[in-house]
């Protein structure tokens, strides 16, 4: 098991997303990983990326990482502090006293803040659709870049979100972009709850998603776009087990070690 601190540091100039890469470029960083691969999984939420990216991550011996629950920290966060999640300036101090620390694990990855653990609580419908919201601001989102570019930087990591093939990993080796309908995901997520023990209407969340979506699609910075260069899934009448398997071959394409 890995286990990275990451500390959200004002500072941080990583953005944005860098301009055309050339072949030397991309040579440096692959140098650099020398755990493995670079494997992106980005797409809408409800797709099944984090259950998908999970057991990919597992079959190669990978880490995995969860970025939308980097988000979902300072979104729990905001909340906390009564902060509304389009004050950028509040967003900004928000950042520079909280700390996100992730424990990368097969399993279940840990989130803390401010050493509080978050884990548990930051999966509920309320805190995605606030860290949609705190994820349009440039503070937030710089921040939250650098965490996720140190994780990754060594390789032998399978990490999903809206932007990993796009703007944090652009030199990806492996992109994927998981698609589904939103009226299956709707459904999936429903039944996640309810099997949580939460009384939840399906209808109230495929409309939650389809908000998600659309707010998740068409922010300023880093919108959730397939990347050209990005291997396009639909699960919606695939199994899991079907969509690792593709994911399988295409990461043994890449790298046939
Ligand atoms: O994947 P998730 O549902 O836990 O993500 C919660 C929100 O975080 C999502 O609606 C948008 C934001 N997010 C993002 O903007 N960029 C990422 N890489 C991951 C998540």
């Amino acid at each position: 098991m890995q286990s990275a601190v990451g500390s959200l540091n004002p500072g941080a100039s990583a953005f944005p997303v860098p301009p055309g890469r050339d072949c030397g470029e991309l040579q440096r960083d692959m140098n650099q990983r020398k755990k493995g691969l670079v494997i992106a999984i980005d797409g809408p939420s409800g797709a099944g990326k984090s259950t998908i990216a999970r057991m990919l991550a597992r079959r190669l011996g990978y880490v995995y990482i969860d970025t939308g629950a980097m988000y979902r920290a300072i979104g729990w966060k905001a909340k906390q502090e009564g902060v509304d999640p389009s004050d950028e300036a509040a967003l900004q101090q928000l950042c520079s006293r909280t700390d996100v620390t992730i424990k990368p694990d097969t399993s279940v990855q840990r989130v803390l803040v401010n050493g509080v653990e978050v884990t548990g609580e930051i999966r509920t419908p309320e805190m995605g659709m606030l860290a949609s919201a705190v994820s349009r601001s440039p503070a937030v989102r710089a921040q939250l870049l650098t965490l996720q570019r140190g994780l990754g930087a060594s390789g032998g990591v399978v990490m999903d979100g809206r932007d990993i093939g796009t703007v944090v990993f652009p030199g990806a080796e492996v992109k994927f972009y998981l698609d589904a309908s939103a009226e299956e995901r709707g459904r999936r997520r429903w039944q996640e709850l309810k099997e949580k023990g939460m009384d939840v209407d399906q209808a109230v969340i495929t409309e939650e998603i389809r908000a998600r979506d659309l707010q998740d699609s068409s922010r300023d910075i880093a919108p959730l776009k397939r990347a050209p260069d990005a291997c396009y899934l639909d699960s919606s009448t695939m199994t899991i087990e079907d969509v690792v398997a593709s994911m399988l071959s295409v990461c043994a394409e890449r790298d046939p070690q």
